[in-house]
């Protein structure tokens, strides 16, 4: 027969170690929150212009912004309307003798900057307002057959 001295005390040491472990697994389960909120954090946090970006985030949206630019995509939604159908007298993409010329007389800068700048019936930028001075010779290039890479 066990004293009740003694069954008091495992009742004690029972009730202890399973606080312990509750309180183990609360422990346990906040750290794996933690970590889940972590591991779902996005790569790059999106910022939207003219709000504050994460620390990096505006580096990350830079130059995915670069990234994604593509000539031929930019030249089908801005520049293809006029220069694939000749519309108001633009130099058509693919006629390389026309191009050839042209940048013969005048220098690709010029034709780059008449681009920029716009050109009688050539609007400027051919209205793609976001495209940078660079996008804009890039889409010359493509334009003219890549003249200047010649
Ligand atoms: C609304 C029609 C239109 C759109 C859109 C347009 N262009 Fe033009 N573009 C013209 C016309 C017209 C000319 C000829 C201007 C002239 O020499 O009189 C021209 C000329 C040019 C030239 C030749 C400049 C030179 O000095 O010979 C380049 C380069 C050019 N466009 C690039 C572009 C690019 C790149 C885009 C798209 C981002 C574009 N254009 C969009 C109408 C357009």
């Amino acid at each position: 027969m066990l004293s009740n001295g003694f069954k008091s005390r495992v009742v004690k040491l029972g009730l202890l170690v399973l606080s312990i472990g509750l309180a183990g697994s609360v422990w346990a389960q906040s750290i794996s929150d933690q970590q889940i909120a972590e591991r779902l954090q996005p790569v790059g946090s999106v910022c939207l212009a003219g709000e504050e970006c994460a620390s990096g985030g505006a580096t990350i949206a830079a130059s995915a912004a670069s990234a994604v630019f593509s000539a031929e995509a930019t030249y089908d939604q801005y520049c293809a309307m006029c220069h694939n159908t000749g519309m108001a007298g633009a130099p058509e993409r693919g006629d390389a003798a026309h191009w050839e010329s042209r940048i013969a007389d005048v220098g690709i800068d010029t034709v780059v900057t008449n681009a920029i700048n716009g050109i009688n019936a050539m609007p400027p930028r051919g209205m793609c307002s976001t495209c940078s001075d660079d996008q804009i010779a890039e889409l010359v290039d493509y334009l003219s057959g890549n003249q200047t890479n010649r």
